[in-house]
């Protein structure tokens, strides 16, 4: 997206209501004001500093602004001398304090009343230490490790001064063309809530004030990802009923989990767009989940209500929007300007600036701001990418990796004199990174290249040709590619999708890889040697003429800095595969939208099906193959009738029946086959991952709380149970169960 540089409207309303900090100094001698000590509750230090606050100071809080250098070469960030010292927050471009403490300064130590500005920051995979994109996270099935990596980006944008990231994002998505289907959890409510849960407290950790624990931030609020046709930014078609019962689960399950913030989302939502949609931000988020913190806008959304045919003008735009409970303007400066007028003019109340401004503060006085405001200036060589921090961001990118098809054992690779290492993505470090790196540096990562040479020293030679770019239609590489293949007893093909295919404004409207690299494939595979596929993308992709043709196919989606030593771990056989696809992959584009939990069709067996291409994908949501085998045992249940308040126990033996220690999640699915609103034919409701070494069994257990796990929500978010059958169903067993009328 491009990125407009801010001109700030507001500074001669910002000057005015400066005293000198003399003045300040004066005062605070004197009597220290209850909102500065550090002992009295966080709600009476609020009250206290909103008593106190001019209507000007109040607005300035609801803004953020820019700090710093943007990403985007075009746009030049506001020099600190610009910026009012009472702005409420920034995003910080620096990967260092030194600018951030320096703004800090003027906002703590030369303003009236001192408020610390709040700086945040897309921290979306890592700050510096990339690691996996949020779709290779969800891949893991491991929201621990997940978590483990979420704290060290925490800890690595604490030390740049950032305390705040805009992450998680919980959209779910379930077409693939839309390029953001990269940085949510994929298509499934119930995963997509497990790993919304778990980044907040890993970003947040038990208390906001600590060192190293940063405020998280849910978006895009709501329903982004269902944008028409994967176009980016495009309008949404959402019934109520599928708002609640696919969108609204994971930020239900962020906000429970104690997220501080949420941002409203670009999309208009069937006629009224997220930021400015009183029954999401207000009636849900606020007066039912009852949610402390704030809602900031998404990037210039609060103007881009004109265009969306909503608003007039932008003051119009700042009254629709934060009348409807969006609090903080990302930007636009549509607040700065305009909402001083509104409230003369009695269209915004004092009550609805105060609610928003106490939301703000509120934060500020949580994260311990005001008693530590800046932040240790630290070199990157005590920050970043530390060797515990690479070790967990190898073991997340490793267990996020999918093996879809392994012919024949061809993987893991052992005892070979030499492989042939082919393609645009072999020695490529950039596009491993994935969209939004942070302050990520491509020189970080290491790449399938370096990984495989460092493994494989002194065992096995590698034979690297490029063979082609990403696109285009240059094949003058193919022949020495092919001439690698013929040297070679097998052959890794390294193919996939630069970083910016995928991310912000990066639809696509197929897919398929360009075609350039299909006929990659086909060349090494006319040498005769086993050839394995790595692919490294954000999305699901249609691998109708490629899957055939390979051996094996690894996904590897974007890992990060340790793609190398996570990709080589896999191919030599020192990690066992363990991921399992959070999204579904069609066989081509024209089958999308295409997801495991959908409603049943009223015909069954051939009809309705499509007449040229099948009507099921090619590998399902939940898929990933393993280099062991697991068998499952019979399912165990604690009862199969149950009445509303009990609760029921599944369990399961998994035995490890091959030769290698190998990990499998299990995942519980259950259905209701009759209920008054129709339900989706599956619904995943509980998972478990665990190592289980070779030759050996482990049981795993899923505790049924029938309101929790059987119950469906209403049009309204209205939970609801049934009398009648459900079943509970684990691989490909299916098991009834039945809630007695009472
Ligand atoms: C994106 C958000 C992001 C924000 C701030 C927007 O364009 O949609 O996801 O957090 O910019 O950079």
């Amino acid at each position: 997206m491009y990125k407009t540089p801010i001109i700030f409207a507001c500074l001669a309303m910002f000057g005015a209501s400066v005293c000198s900090a003399d003045a300040a100094d004066r005062t605070r001698k004197q009597d220290v004001p209850l909102y500065k000590d550090a002992s009295a509750s966080v709600e009476s230090r609020v009250e206290d500093l909103i008593s106190r606050m001019t209507l000007e100071e109040k607005i300035l809080q609801l803004n953020q602004y820019t700090l710093g250098q943007n990403d985007n070469i075009n746009n030049i960030g506001e020099t600190v001398s610009q910026i009012p010292g009472e702005t409420g927050s920034l995003i910080y471009f620096g990967d260092n304090a030194v600018l951030r403490n320096a703004m800090q300064k003027r906002a703590v130590e030369q303003t009236r009343l001192g408020i610390p500005i709040l700086f945040g920051f897309d921290v979306i995979h890592g700050f510096r230490t990339v690691y996996p994109i949020p779709l290779a996270q969800a891949a893991s099935w491991n929201p621990e490790l997940a978590g483990q990596a979420c704290r060290v980006a925490a800890s690595e944008a604490y030390s740049a001064g950032v305390n705040w990231t805009f992450s998680p994002m919980v959209d779910i998505a379930r077409d693939a063309r839309w390029g953001r289907i990269a940085e949510g959890y994929g298509e499934d409510p119930h995963l997509a809530s497990v790993f919304s849960a778990a980044t907040v407290r890993a970003y947040q950790g038990d208390d906001l004030s600590q060192e190293n624990n940063i405020a998280a931030c849910l978006k895009h609020f709501v329903g982004y990802g269902a944008s028409e046709a994967g176009r980016d930014y495009v309008p949404t078609e959402i019934s109520r009923q599928t708002l609640w019962d696919t969108y609204l689960p994971p930020f239900e399950a962020g906000v429970k989990a104690g997220a501080a913030t949420l941002m409203s989302s670009f999309n208009n939502i069937s006629g009224t767009p997220g930021s400015a949609n009183h029954y999401t931000m207000t009636e849900v988020v606020k007066n039912r989940w009852n949610h402390y913190g704030f809602i900031v806008a998404d990037w210039n959304a609060v103007m881009q209500l004109v265009n969306q045919g909503l608003a007039r003008d932008g003051k119009d735009a700042a009254c629709l929007a934060f009348n409807a409970g969006l609090d903080m303007d990302m930007v636009d400066n549509c607040y700065g300007e305009h909402l001083a007028a509104l409230v003369d003019e009695g269209k915004v109340s004092m009550e609805r600036v105060d609610d928003a401004v106490r939301r703000i503060l509120r934060l500020k006085f949580m994260l311990g701001l005001f008693e530590k405001p800046y932040t240790e200036e630290l070199p990157d060589s005590e920050r970043f990418m530390l060797p515990e921090s690479l070790a967990a961001v190898e073991a997340l990118a490793q267990e996020s990796m999918v093996l879809l098809k392994n012919e024949g054992n061809v993987l893991p690779l052992e005892n070979k004199a030499s492989v042939a290492l082919v393609g645009p993505m072999a020695r490529n470090q950039g596009d491993l990174l994935g969209s939004w790196y942070g302050r990520g540096r491509d020189s970080d990562v290491i790449s399938i290249y370096d990984g495989l040479s460092g493994a494989l020293a002194g065992k096995t030679e590698i034979l690297y040709a490029k063979g082609c770019d990403f696109d285009g239609n240059d094949t003058t590489g193919f022949a020495e590619a092919v001439a690698a293949a013929s040297q070679a007893e097998a052959v890794l093909l390294c193919l996939g999708e630069k970083r910016n295919w995928s991310g912000e404004n990066a639809s696509r409207s197929t897919i398929a890889l360009p075609e350039i690299q299909e006929e990659l494939l086909k060349a090494v595979k006319r040498a005769g040697k086993p050839v394995v596929v790595i692919l490294s993308n954000g999305r699901s992709l249609d691998l109708t003429r490629i899957a055939p043709l390979a051996d094996a196919v690894l996904e590897i989606w974007q890992p990060g800095v340790m793609a190398g030593p996570a990709v080589a771990g896999i191919i030599t056989g020192k990690y066992n595969p363990s991921g399992r696809l959070p999204v579904t992959f069609p066989y081509t584009t024209g089958q999308i939208p295409i997801y495991y939990n959908h409603r049943a069709s009223g015909r069954t067996g051939s009809q309705g099906r499509y007449q040229d291409i099948p009507s099921t994908p090619m590998y399902e949501f939940g898929y990933g193959l393993s280099y062991t085998d697991f068998e499952y045992g019979e399912l165990e249940l604690s009862s199969d009738t149950f009445r509303a308040g009990d609760r029921i126990t599944a369990s399961i033996t998994v035995k490890n029946s091959g030769r290698r220690d190998g990990k499998e999640t299990v995942q519980w699915y259950i259905s209701d086959p009759a209920c008054s609103i129709t339900r989706p034919v599956r619904e995943l409701k509980h998972f478990e991952k665990k190592l289980i070494p070779a030759g050996e069994e482990a049981v795993f257990t899923f505790e049924i709380d029938p309101m929790r796990d059987l119950s469906f929500v209403d049009h309204d978010g209205k939970r609801f149970l049934e009398p009648g059958d459900y079943y509970i169903m684990v691989k490909d067993r299916k098991y009834k169960i039945t809630l007695a009328d009472e």
